[in-house]
């Protein structure tokens, strides 16, 4: 069907040629003979405006213009003399494709977040989530760009796995196994040998484990895909199906790793400004009012790194001068959300990148620091996000790892084809994983991470 995009009709300046667009019915008005149009294609943020006059259209036609119907608009590409807009079109064929009656629901102007979300097959069709949306495939596109530009290898990772990285178990368990009729052996402990994989497999937590194989033998690479996690967690932050980039580097150190961190996420910042300028200013407008204020900070200044113990002392110093918190903050307590938002937009007022963790609330494979209490992690915290990247430094040392995992009575026997990237040529490498709908919350201005996802899976909720 040949068509010109709205996008590229809006920008086209050949007046008194013909054109033809097609799309969906934002809005109609009409007064003494004369109706307007404003059509979308999805293509833009912004809409085309079709001028019509009654007596050329039959009348049933006209009456199937309503808001939601999709149509084919054949005319004349002309000046426009309303203010905000160059182009317009003078119809001259109108084919009704779809028509759309008053049960449609997307009518009514100004629908909360959470009625949309009960009607998510529809409202990528406003004008919301299309630049949401839009602003998604831009930051894959820039996340790609940046890693082949950088040298990077895009690396599979498989998303069935039977390890479980983070070692928290909120897995996703995969079966064909008949949940009615379980094999059990003697000490009443499922048998899986008959299951598919013939063990006891899940969904991925995480594509680390596999990206570290990648990493010391391509030397950088990095995944991008589908992740999942069983976590209990109905916050506006959480998915239980998210997506996740996990860049992994051989020879790298923990200042190497910032500096990558730092840099990349400044890059995806970069590209939205750039290039989703239309969308972002329409979010700036409808939804956060300091979002491009926002994003233009990220990139003036350098980030804070700021190890995890002069964290801890800033939270207490804060505390002592009366600030509250809901929840208490002690050496070695995991911070909340709250304690890295005080950080991130109280204190410093930019970006940090928080170091040097205690090793009981870190995973088994970072590196131990000297000291035998901290790991050299290094997550970024982000102003209304939180933690939006969680990276360190991976233990390179067969014996550290082992005794890591001895002490925390992990089981090594699936894991003995991740401690041979240790057996053999070991290397210190780094890596680390930045939640793509985080970064999308934080380019969009949205509130909640259901609202940056098409279909948004959490607990009690896989529809569509
Ligand atoms: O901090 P996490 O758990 O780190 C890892 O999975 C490492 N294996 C990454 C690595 O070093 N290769 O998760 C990384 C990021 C978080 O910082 C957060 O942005 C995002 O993934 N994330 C979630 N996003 C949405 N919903 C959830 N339930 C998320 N859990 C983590
Ligand atoms: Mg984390």
């Amino acid at each position: 069907m040949k068509r010109t995009k709205v996008i590229d009709a809006l920008k086209c300046t050949d007046f008194g040629s013909e054109i033809t667009v097609m799309g969906w019915v934002r809005s109609k008005r009409g007064s003494k003979g004369i109706f307007f149009i404003a059509l979308n294609d999805g293509s833009t943020i912004k809409n085309i405006q079709i001028v019509g006059e009654d007596q050329n259209f039959d009348e049933e036609t006209i009456k199937q213009i309503t808001t939601g119907a999709c149509l084919r608009v054949k005319g004349v590409l002309v000046e426009s003399p309303a203010a905000g807009q160059a182009s317009e079109i003078q119809a001259k064929e109108i084919e009704v494709f779809g028509t759309c009656d008053n049960t449609y629901p997307l009518q009514k102007k100004g629908a909360s977040w959470e009625y949309l979300r009960t009607v998510a097959h529809m409202r990528p069709r406003t004008n919301t989530f299309g630049a949401v949306f839009r602003i998604r495939h831009n930051m894959a596109m820039a996340i790609h760009s940046y890693f082949h530009e950088h040298g990077f290898f895009y690396f599979h990772t498989p998303l069935i796995t039977a390890s479980d990285c983070e070692g928290a178990g909120n897995m996703f368990q995969v079966t064909t196994k008949n949940l009615y009729e379980l094999k059990k052996d003697e000490q009443g402990k499922i048998d899986y040998s008959d299951d598919f994989f013939g063990q006891q497999v899940a969904l991925t937590v995480s594509g680390q484990l596999e990206g570290e194989l990648g990493a010391t033998a391509l030397g950088q690479i990095y995944t991008f895909g589908p992740t999942f996690r069983a976590e209990n967690s109905n916050t506006p932050r959480h998915l239980a199906e998210f997506w996740m980039i996990e860049p992994e580097m051989a020879f790298y150190d923990k200042e190497d790793l910032m500096d990558l961190e730092e840099d990349f996420i400044k890059y995806c910042v970069r590209w939205a400004l750039d290039n989703c300028r239309d969308d972002l200013e329409f979010l700036n407008k409808m939804v956060d009012n300091t979002l491009i204020e926002r994003l233009e900070g990220v990139l003036k200044d350098s980030f804070v790194r700021l190890p995890y113990t002069k964290g801890v002392e800033i939270l207490q110093e804060a505390i002592k001068g009366g600030r509250k918190f809901e929840f208490p903050c002690q050496w070695g307590d995991d911070l909340a959300s709250e304690h890295e938002r005080y950080l991130v937009e109280e204190y410093f007022k930019k970006p940090v990148i928080m170091t040097d963790y205690p090793k009981e609330i870190k995973a088994f494979y970072m590196k131990l620091n000297e000291d035998g209490r901290t790991m050299q992690g290094t997550d970024v915290l982000f102003p209304q996000i939180g933690e939006i990247i969680g990276g360190s430094v991976r233990e390179e040392s067969y014996d550290k790892l082992m005794a890591e995992i001895g002490r925390r009575g992990m089981e090594t026997e699936k894991l003995e084809w991740y401690l041979d990237t240790r057996r053999w040529g070991s290397c210190p490498h780094a890596g680390f994983g930045l939640g793509f709908e985080r970064l999308i919350l934080f380019v969009t201005g949205m509130q909640n991470i259901r609202d940056v996802i098409p279909f948004p899976r959490t607990p009690k909720n896989c529809e569509f």
